[in-house]
């Protein structure tokens, strides 16, 4: 879907998008495939892409706020259409941070030792709980998911894991949320009608947060890992605007052409950013053996989080 096409829909044009934005372009699922769908295919590809099975998979995180149903849980629905009969699982739902807090749940059950593969997919159908009526908040999202597998390195290798800062600042839950649908605002004809089903945000109030935050806690992350953001070979953020991005990056001190930026053809996807941008990193020859990654995410909640990799293959 391009900006063109979203000037049919709202009163927005191309250069407003891209000048406030980044957005040209996003990905909208076909109306019958759902969450599960784009998580299977991404799982298949990170799967063949390590030579291994899905039988061979002790735990599926499924990062996501666009689940097919409440339950049962996503990751079991993807469990199931993958085959991976012996692994267990479960939903994460930190909206946009999910991927980074997913990535920190997985290095830590496999560095405990009593996992060996542990699959952390990010995917999100944005487009089903976004107003193309406003176009405050349609411009922005689009669908897409990816995956990482993590596993034990060689003992001979330094770690893989450098290390993690995950924050929550739940007072700001107001200013990015889906009102209806809960405990707190079952669906009813009346929550239909006033599209409370639907994504609001206050732009503004997230914009501010995320420049501040995801820096704040990048810096901190990468001072207490005994590194300097020299040290920093690609940071992949995750894509939500880019003068965000920017903004970051300045920051944290580590210039645009070592920061993957994407947006321009998938816009948010949620979940999904941080996972396709690192397999567009990795196809494009961005990403070698050995290298040092930051990735760091801001999300509704607020979320935000931020994780440092040695990338292992
Ligand atoms: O992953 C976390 C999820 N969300 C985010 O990270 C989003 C963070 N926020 C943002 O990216 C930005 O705040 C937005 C892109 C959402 C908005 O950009 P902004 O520069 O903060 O614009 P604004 O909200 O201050 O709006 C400026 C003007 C307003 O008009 P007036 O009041 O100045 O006349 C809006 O009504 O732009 C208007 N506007 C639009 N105009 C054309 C808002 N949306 C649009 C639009 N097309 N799509």
């Amino acid at each position: 879907m391009t900006n063109q096409d979203l000037e049919k829909l709202v009163d927005t044009s191309n250069e407003w998008i891209l000048e406030r934005t980044g957005i040209r372009e996003r990905h909208i699922a076909d109306p019958d495939m759902a969450t599960s769908d784009m998580a299977v295919e991404a799982a298949k590809n990170c799967l063949e892409a390590r030579g291994t099975t899905a039988a061979d998979v002790d735990a599926i995180i499924l990062c996501t706020v666009t689940p097919d149903h409440f339950f049962p849980s996503t990751a079991c629905l993807v469990q199931d259409k993958l085959g991976a009969k012996h692994a267990w699982g479960f939903d994460l739902i930190a909206a946009c941070s999910s991927f980074v807090y997913g990535l920190t749940t997985a290095a830590h059950l496999v560095g405990s030792g009593s996992h060996r593969k542990v699959l952390v997919i990010g995917a999100d159908t944005m487009s089903r709980i976004i107003d193309y009526t406003d176009r405050a908040t349609c411009v922005l999202f689009g669908d897409g998911a990816g995956a990482f597998l993590i596993e034990p390195g060689p003992e001979d290798e330094p770690p893989g894991f450098i290390g993690f800062r995950n924050v929550v600042d739940g007072s700001g839950g107001e200013a990015l949320k889906m009102p209806a649908g809960g405990s707190r605002m079952p669906p009813s004809h009346e929550t239909v009608d006033q599209r409370l089903h639907f994504v609001k945000q206050d732009g503004q109030a997230v914009f501010k947060f995320a420049v501040r935050r995801m820096g704040e806690i990048s810096v901190d992350l990468i001072k207490g890992s005994g590194l300097t953001a020299d040290d920093i070979k690609l940071m992949i953020p995750h894509q939500a605007n880019k003068r965000i991005i920017q903004a970051c990056a300045d920051r944290i001190g580590i210039p645009m052409d070592r920061v993957l930026v994407n947006i321009d053809r998938y816009g948010n996807t949620t979940a999904g950013t941080i996972p396709i941008a690192t397999w567009e990193a990795l196809r494009d020859g961005r990403l070698q053996k050995g290298d040092i990654l930051l990735l760091a995410a801001v999300g509704a909640g607020f979320t935000v989080g931020a994780n440092l990799w040695r990338w292992a293959y």
